[in-house]
């Protein structure tokens, strides 16, 4: 299984000839290296409707026609500009090609900027992805919370957990959720995109050690790792 970052909150897993998009947030985000034109995902799941998480999601839905998963009103709101979303709630899991992803909670906000308002199309997700033979949780945008321990149980080979801080937990409170998670590796996302959310993945990885046993593996922008 191949995990690939493409910046902010962005992955690609990919296993034989399936692959998969988490948050694809390409264009405008200064981070990001990879043109959406060159993905060809059959699943785009997505934890939350804010702008730099939906990012690409629809055009490269409709070039693909990859299935979109994510929070029950945020699928029916893009399944109305003619893309193929499947909509599950916390708790709940859907099976796509060649995995499934389990919806958990995650405390933060959902809307999404139409010109100068917001729509607010459901609540934010975390994600347990099983795919390749490997359990994944991604956090989406979350701050710390006790349930992260149930979350745990599930045996995660690998955490994606945000570190930027300001709008998510920074990287002390990140590194407490990975001793609730006890995941084999945990890679940081959603910092460095912005001024306000600039951070040292060094400086995390050595808060994790002094509680954890988890690894970290901090990706830089078009870095893959292997597992
Ligand atoms: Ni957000
Ligand atoms: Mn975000």
């Amino acid at each position: 299984m191949r995990i690939t970052y493409f910046g902010h909150s962005a992955f690609q897993f990919q296993h034989g000839d399936q692959s998969l998009l988490i948050d694809p947030f390409l264009s405008g985000n200064p981070s990001a290296t990879v043109s959406p034109e060159t993905l060809s995902p059959q699943t785009i799941l997505l934890t939350h409707a804010h702008n730099d998480h939906v990012g690409d999601t629809v055009a490269i839905a409709k070039r693909t026609g990859a299935t979109i998963i994510t929070v029950f009103e945020l699928a029916t709101y893009l399944g109305r500009q003619g893309v193929t979303a499947i909509g599950a709630n916390h708790g709940g899991t859907v099976a796509f090609a060649g995995g499934s992803v389990k919806f958990t909670p995650a405390w933060h906000s959902s809307s999404y900027s139409v010109d100068d308002d917001f729509v607010a199309p459901g609540i934010p997700a975390g994600l347990v992805i099983r795919f390749g033979g490997k359990t994944v949780y991604a956090a989406g945008d979350t701050c710390l919370f006790g349930d992260m321990a149930l979350i745990g149980e599930e045996g995660l080979d690998a955490a994606i957990l945000p570190i930027g801080d300001h709008f998510t937990m920074g990287p002390a409170d990140a590194a407490r959720a990975s001793r609730l998670l006890r995941a084999g590796i945990v890679i940081p996302c959603h910092y460095d995109t912005f001024p306000p959310i600039s951070q040292d993945p060094a400086q995390f990885a050595t808060l994790v050690a002094e509680q954890c046993d988890s690894t970290v593996v901090a990706l830089r922008p078009n870095d893959a790792h292997d597992f």
